[in-house]
This record gives structure tokens, sequence and C-alpha cells, in this order.
């Protein structure tokens, strides 16, 4: 159902590994849509994940950049824009690491170092972007960044620990820069707020998989796939979202707005 939505458009998408990630899905179907844009991801994943195929399927240069490093980053939006040959429409943020979480810290027994690395990746990375792309002068007017967020930024998740932190700064930071690029440069910014999703990432949290059933069986609409978020992304890179800014937009099939379900109900009376 391709229907043009970002002809002429150029971007920069972050974070596909394999074609279970978020990104991924998000590159497959800016293509469809008319959109040429570079993959980027940190040098790590460039061996450990499938980027090479996503980037002969969709015709796409590679930028390796890791996230937290300004000087990688002024590398990546100046290439992209002398191979895409102009300003940049669009930027998706589709990165997220805690060590914390992969080495099963709980919330009060963080490592404060990798908490550090936590917000830094997953966070400030954000920041980072809007930096560089500001010094450039990279966006184009009306142009649009979406960051991917999650709802334990707002109500507590013990398993989330210091990802929840960092996804609040990520939100934050959508507001702080959603403000001074709309001033300057008209571009929008966002994040969405996504369903638990099966992914690197996704998978690496504890007890995710009945957590997915849970937020499941809580949403009317049940969860909302990566393809489903995919085309939410493509909707606000295009010019139908475009006085949509500073919003943290729920993507989760109704789960934030259900108190309880009859299914979790009769789940608990078993
Ligand atoms: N999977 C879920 O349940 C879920 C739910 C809501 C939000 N999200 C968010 O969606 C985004 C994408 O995650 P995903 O679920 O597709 O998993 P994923 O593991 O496929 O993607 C995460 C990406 O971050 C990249 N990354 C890590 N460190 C980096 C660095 N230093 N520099 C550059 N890139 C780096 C990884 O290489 C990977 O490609 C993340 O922000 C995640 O928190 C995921």
């Amino acid at each position: 159902m391709a229907n043009n939505l970002l002809a002429g458009k150029r971007g920069i998408i972050s974070g596909a590994l394999d074609e279970n990630s978020i990104a991924w899905h998000v590159a497959q179907r800016a293509h469809e849509e008319g959109a040429t844009f570079t993959l980027t991801n940190a040098p790590i994943a460039m061996r450990m994940g499938k980027i090479n195929e996503l980037a002969e399927k969709t015709g796409s240069e590679i930028i390796p950049a890791d996230a937290t490093s300004v000087e990688e980053l002024e590398n990546l939006f100046s290439k992209s824009q002398e191979v895409l040959g102009g300003k940049i429409d669009f930027v998706l943020h589709s990165i997220g690491m805690s060590p914390n979480i992969r080495k099963g810290r709980s919330y009060g027994e963080l490592n404060y170092d990798w908490f550090q690395k936590s917000l830094d990746v997953s966070a400030l990375s954000f920041h980072k972007m809007m930096h560089v792309a500001e010094k450039q002068d990279a966006l184009s007017e009306w142009g649009s960044v979406v960051g991917l967020s999650y709802i334990a930024a707002q109500r507590t998740y013990p398993f989330y620990t210091d990802m929840a932190d960092a996804k609040a700064v990520l939100e934050s930071i959508a507001r702080g820069y959603g403000y001074r690029l709309g001033k300057s440069k008209k571009v929008r910014v966002n994040t969405i707020s996504q369903s638990p999703t099966k992914t690197t990432a996704g998978s690496g949290i504890g007890g995710f998989d009945s957590f997915f059933d849970f937020a499941d069986k809580m949403s009317p609409l049940g969860n909302a796939l990566a393809g489903d978020c995919a085309n939410y992304c493509i909707f606000l890179f295009s010019d139908l979202s475009r006085m949509i800014t500073m919003q943290n937009l729920y993507h989760d099939g109704g789960y934030s707005m259900t108190g309880i379900s009859e299914e979790i109900i009769e789940q608990m009376g078993k």
C-alpha cells in the first residue's frame, strides 16, 4: 500500500540491526513510500547485524556512527547530505541500550557508570543528533524528527530499571528541541511510545514474553507490531503531520488508556 507519501524526501534512519528491529520496518516502508535515506548504526552492530542486506534492498548507503559521539554524528549528518544531495527531511532515532538491564541489575542496585551509559546511548544521543543537525543547518524546513519511547517513562515497570529514566529524558528532549527547531526551522520533534515489540532490545528485558502477553491482553486492539509502528513513523515523516510537534504519542493498541481488561480479570480468577 505505497502512496508516495515520502516522494522526494531525504532521511537518516538509525537502529536497524536485523529484520526484527523497528527501524528495519521503517526503512522498508520509507523506501516503498519513495524516500531516499542513509542507514546508520554503531560500528559494532555492523558486524553483528544484517544491515548490509537492508542497505542493498533499499538502495541505501550505510554510515556507521556511535550515537554517543558528537564527532561521529557530525560525519553522519555531513556525509548523509552529500550522499543524498541536500538537506535532511526526516530523522529516526531508534536507539536503546542499558548495561544494567543486560546484567540483570535491579533498580536499587544500579551500577552508576552503566546508568550513565544507558542515559548517553538511549537519551543524550537524541540531543546530540539534533545538536549536530542544528549546528550544520542540516534539516529542511518542515522536517520531522522521531524518537522511540516506552510508557515506563510515565509509569513504573520494575524490570525496565534505568531505561525508564532514559525514556523520560528522551521525551523531555523531544519537547526541548521541538520548541527550538520549531521556532527556527518549522521542524517538528516527537516521540512514539510503542507497545512491547519482539526485537533484540525488547527481548533483553527480564520477563519480556509474559509481559508482552499481558500488554496484548490489556490492549483492546492488541499490541502494535513493528510494522504498525513503521506506518506511524511514515505518517509522522510525511506532510500529513506538519502541525504535530513536542508530543509523546502512544502507539499501543489502547493499552495506555485501559484500566483493566476482561481477559486479565478472567486470568486473575483462575
Ligand atoms: N522492543 C520494544 O519492546 C520497544 C518498545 C518501545 C520502545 N522501544 C524502543 O525502540 C527503539 C529501537 O529498539 P528495537 O526494539 O527496534 O530493538 P533493536 O535492538 O533492534 O534496536 C536497538 C538499536 O540500537 C542500536 N544501538 C545501541 N547502541 C548504539 C550506539 N551507541 N550508537 C548507535 N546505535 C546504537 C543497536 O545497534 C540496535 O540497532 C529503542 O529506542 C527501544 O527502546 C522498543
